[in-house]
């Protein structure tokens, strides 16, 4: 019997996240089990220092620094789509995401954002920024507060951002 061939990265949602402790990492490696596609983590070191990266975190967040990841990640053109994933600062995405939405001119068409924050701030001004530095609208967006990373609400919160990221790279899907 023919072996079904792996499937194309057009079929596939890639996705990509930063970490600085820990709370975006386990919705990213949740979010790409939803997907069904690969995922990418962003690393940058200048933050991972405990109260020396805090400081740097804030710093560069507010005076728009937004240093590129040191690891290379691949091309990611060629996925359907991409879903982002990472923690607010001060009130923005969190720098390596800004670098990513504003930088990467290789990104699909369909991004999604999905953020986590300690609920200090609403995210609707990270979800403008965010468009703002990708030039375009983002095609999914969630926000999951640190104090709801246990309840139910996360699970569908992510079971929802993956449907609707899944759902606009069907063929007739509006771009
Ligand atoms: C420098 C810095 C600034 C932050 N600013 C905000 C903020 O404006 N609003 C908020 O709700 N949480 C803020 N947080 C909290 C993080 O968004 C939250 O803890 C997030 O879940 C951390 O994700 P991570 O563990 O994947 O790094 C900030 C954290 C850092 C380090």
């Amino acid at each position: 019997m023919p072996q079904s061939a792996d499937p194309s990265p057009a079929d596939q949602i890639a996705t990509v996240f930063y970490s600085r402790s820990g709370h975006s990492r386990s919705v990213a490696q949740d979010l790409a089990q939803s997907l069904g596609g690969p995922l990418f983590e962003l690393l940058v070191p200048r933050y991972d220092m405990a109260i020396l990266g805090f400081m740097r975190a804030g710093y560069d967040s507010l005076w728009l620094n937004h240093p590129a990841p040191q690891n290379d990640i691949p091309s990611l053109s060629d996925y359907g789509a991409v879903g982002l994933c990472g923690p607010i600062w001060t009130s923005y995405p969190a720098t390596p995401l800004r670098h990513i939405l504003a930088k990467r001119s290789d990104l699909p068409t369909r991004v999604g954002l999905f953020l986590t924050c300690d609920a200090h701030s609403p995210p609707h001004k990270a979800y403008s920024t965010a468009e703002a530095d990708l030039g375009r609208s983002l095609t999914a967006m969630a926000t999951l507060s640190n104090k709801n990373e246990d309840a139910g609400s996360r699970r569908q919160l992510i079971a929802d951002f993956a449907q609707t990221l899944k759902a606009s790279c069907t063929d007739n899907a509006p771009v």
